[in-house]
């Protein structure tokens, strides 16, 4: 028989090898091993309420805004509340924070308080909701500062990307897939909804370092800078064009989706900066998307910048920054970070 592997037994397994300090890479303690797991279940939940659809009255806008302006989907409310209820009294967490809240969440007093601080983006690909399209949660860990001392305060959660100590996303598409690193490689986990368990079915995930594969938003292509421009022109322009090849083209409006695709047989994603905000770094947000999605991409082989710098070596200034992010196979960023410096 062939063995199957449940999340709870790679985590498990991967605390079993932990006997560093607890932030080292690849290490689980007890309290991220504990966390990850709560995280898992949340978003079991959130699956099940994404699949119930119409049929849950999950559909549609809610009344509200977020703090970045955007109109509110049911759901966007919906995944964040089970996240936060699913994390705050297990003791393993010190605060959260997310893209649908303006301020971090600290653990209540009536909870012990944990060393760990959660991130996430508690749905992502909201235009995708209401159309049955692919969506998904991301989520980034980080450990609490050293020395930061009792309680916590946003400034504890402004840790660049590289200092990550756990990284994931769950998408919600013909199968509920579970995604993770620890820093010791990206794992898949595909949800068994009889058994209720993830179970491993994609190790060492590596993403191919050439591509003939783009995804962007073509409808702003008017609005990009030349270095964007300039890249995507050489593709369109196929086998009689400088690439010499032709190029295929994917738009999800689901990072989680496109990220998935792209990790299972590579491609490059971008959502740079353009001119029609041209004061804000980019759309997606550095700490709920772009580092957690970055790491997972620079753990299966491939690269992420802002088409300057490292998107892992980004020090945050605020909670909710923006960023400019060019992700994928290897060789593809590293040709567009190269057309930004020429
Ligand atoms: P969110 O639903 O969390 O706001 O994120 C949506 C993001 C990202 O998932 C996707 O790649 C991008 O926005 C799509 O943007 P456009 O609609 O501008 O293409
Ligand atoms: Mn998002
Ligand atoms: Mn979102």
């Amino acid at each position: 028989m062939a063995k199957s592997i449940s999340l709870t037994r790679y985590l498990v397994e991967q605390q079993r090898g932990h006997t560093g300090p607890a932030d080292s890479p690849g290490a689980i303690p007890p309290q991220l091993r504990l966390l990850l797991e709560v995280v898992a279940r949340a978003c079991k939940s959130i699956s099940l309420a994404v699949n119930k659809g119409a049929l849950g009255g999950v559909l549609g806008t809610a009344e509200s805004e977020n703090v970045q302006g955007e109109i509110q989907k049911k759901l966007d409310i919906i995944a964040n509340e089970v996240l936060i209820e699913a994390n705050e009294w297990g003791g393993h967490l010190a605060a959260m924070a997310s893209e649908e809240m303006e301020g971090i969440y600290v653990v209540p007093n009536r909870y012990p308080q944990g060393e760990y601080l959660l991130l996430f983006d508690p749905l992502d690909g909201s235009s995708n909701i209401d159309v049955n399209v692919s969506i998904g949660t991301i989520f980034s860990v980080l450990h609490k500062p050293e020395g930061s001392g009792a309680g916590v305060s946003e400034q504890d959660f402004l840790q660049a990307g590289a200092r990550q100590v756990a990284a994931g996303y769950c998408v919600f598409g013909p199968q509920t897939t579970l995604v993770l690193t620890v820093g010791a490689g990206v794992v898949m986990f595909t949800l068994d909804r009889e058994q209720g368990s993830f179970v491993l079915t994609q190790e060492n995930v590596k993403i191919p370092e050439d591509t003939k594969e783009f995804a962007i938003n073509m409808s702003n292509m008017r609005h990009w800078g030349t270095p964007v421009k300039r890249y995507i022109d050489e593709c369109l322009q196929g086998v009689e064009g400088p690439r010499g090849k032709d190029f295929n083209m994917r738009w999800i409006a689901s990072m989680v989706a496109d990220v998935h695709r792209i990790l299972t047989r590579g491609g490059i994603f971008m959502y740079p900066w353009d001119k029609r905000e041209p004061e804000k770094p980019g759309k997606l947000r550095l700490m709920y998307e772009a580092n957690p999605m970055s790491w997972l991409v620079e753990q299966a082989g491939g690269a992420s910048t802002n088409g300057k710098h490292r998107i892992l070596d980004i020090q945050p200034s605020k909670l909710h920054e923006r960023v400019s992010v060019i992700l994928g196979s290897k060789n593809e960023v590293e040709r567009v970070t190269r057309y930004h410096s020429e």
